[in-house]
């Protein structure tokens, strides 16, 4: 069968979200149909992620929850992470797997659909030397917020990652095609970029590095608002520190993952930071950009993480006062060295330490949000609120922000913080004045 329409379901990190926008784009060149809500699909194309476990299985319940009714189904492709991982070990997991994908192949899709079209089942986990992104198609629809991929993989190696072996070793995009890419975005309507890469401030080009890179995007035409994500602590340079206090355009956030507040665990972690020099680059944002918020990722239950190791984890929280953070619980990867870490972590007392954890981070996240109240500033509305006659916007420091408006996506609305809540602000619009 020779599909006319396809779906993607991505999952995962944003770099995922940014694959499955340009898979979308590369199968609408070649005559397929993106399916609409509700109907079925000849084609799914399933973009993994790999980071936990769970991630790993749900890729595999997902692909046996295609089968319709009557007992027929889709043709499925597997993409993104799990894929890389897994191979052709996922043929055999699932036979309902069509197709497998690697994040650094997708650009061959049209090529294997014609194999399955001759009964092969390819698998293409390559990362080929002629990058996917001059065999994608140019940029034609972009979200209010477009993701900008312009660093990818990692050559960090963290002890519980399993990124550098499914992104594979650092790779930066040339500046050149980075802006192409970025003036197609504004043309298509996008008023923010979000700058992509799994160590995004590793990205150099020619000398140059991020900061460079964002004074450029910042020069183009439509585009307001520019943020980068994610960030290592090692590479936070002095350049990008000081460029928070010189671009306009750049918004005041910074998502920078600490995942434990224990020297001992980070060191165990191969996180070549410590919690010092991390505060310290914390202390030297907020010098060069007073209102900037932190947001950061942690991991509890690492193997050896003992109660006062959690304890520094509850303390560094404190100390930075983060806007907002994302905390998980430590998942084993084959094949990463902390796997076969002994001390394992009993799954009670990482149940435990995470909800310890979060609730602390709720109660930091509401005073970031409370502090703002009564804030003029600017929100960039992005889609409908739940009720009628409300949109919902993001601030400058990344906050969901609902206000009563029939504004569309896409503009910029000057607002008046009225109330906040644990996750998201109340707005009204702000009167200009008569004068
Ligand atoms: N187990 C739990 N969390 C993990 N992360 C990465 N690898 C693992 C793992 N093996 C978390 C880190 C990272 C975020 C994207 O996912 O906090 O910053
Ligand atoms: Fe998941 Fe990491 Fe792959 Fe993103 S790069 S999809 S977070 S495994």
């Amino acid at each position: 069968m020779t599909p006319k329409t396809f779906k993607i379901k991505s999952f995962g990190c944003q770099m995922n979200v940014y694959d499955g926008e340009r898979i979308a784009e590369l199968l609408s060149d070649r005559g397929l149909a993106a399916a609409g809500d509700g109907e079925e699909a000849d084609l799914v194309v399933l973009n993994t992620c790999h980071i936990r476990e769970k991630a790993a299985e749900k890729a595999y319940s997902d692909v046996g929850r295609l089968k319709r009714e009557d007992g027929s189904r889709p043709l499925i492709a597997l993409a993104g992470c799990v894929a890389q991982a897994e191979g052709a070990e996922a043929k055999s997991r699932s036979p309902m797997i069509d197709m497998v994908v690697g994040p650094q192949a997708y650009h061959r899709l049209p090529e294997m659909l014609e194999q399955v079209s001759r009964g092969a089942r390819p698998v293409d986990t390559d990362m080929p030397a002629i990058s996917k992104f001059d065999a994608l198609p140019a940029r034609r629809r972009a979200n209010p917020s477009a993701f900008l991929t312009v660093q990818e993989g990692c050559d960090k190696f963290c002890t519980y990652c399993v990124v550098p072996y499914t992104r594979g070793a650092e790779i930066s995009r040339p500046t050149g095609d980075i802006l192409a890419e970025a003036c197609l975005l504004a043309e298509a309507g996008a008023r923010e970029v979000v700058l992509l890469g799994q160590n995004v401030n590793a990205w150099e080009h020619e000398g140059k590095g991020l900061a460079d890179l964002i004074r450029e995007v910042a020069k183009i035409d439509g585009l307001e608002r520019i943020r980068y994500t994610t960030s290592h602590p090692a590479d936070m340079s002095d350049a990008l520190i000081a460029a928070h206090g010189e671009i306009d355009n750049l918004m005041p956030y910074l998502h920078l993952p600490v995942q434990s507040g224990s020297d001992r665990v980070l060191k165990a972690m191969n996180r070549s930071h410590t919690t010092e020099s991390y505060l310290l680059t914390i202390e030297k944002m907020r010098a060069a950009r007073p209102d900037v918020a932190i947001s950061g990722d942690f991991i509890v239950g690492f193997p050896g993480e003992t109660e006062e190791d959690f304890e520094a984890t509850l303390k560094i929280v404190e100390d930075v006062r983060y806007a907002s953070a994302y905390s998980f619980k430590y998942s084993a990867r084959p094949g990463t060295p902390a796997a076969v870490m002994e001390d394992q972590i009993p799954r009670e007392v990482m149940d435990d330490r995470l909800a310890r954890l979060q609730a602390r981070i709720a109660e930091t996240q509401l005073a970031f949000n409370r502090s703002t109240v009564g804030l003029d500033t600017q929100i960039l509305i992005e889609r409908p609120g739940r009720r009628a006659g409300q949109m919902i916007g993001r601030s400058p420091w990344l906050q969901s922000v609902h206000v009563d408006t029939d504004a569309a996506p896409g503009t910029l609305l000057d607002i008046t913080f009225t109330a906040a809540g644990p996750n998201s602000m109340t707005g009204a619009i702000r009167q200009k004045d008569a004068a």
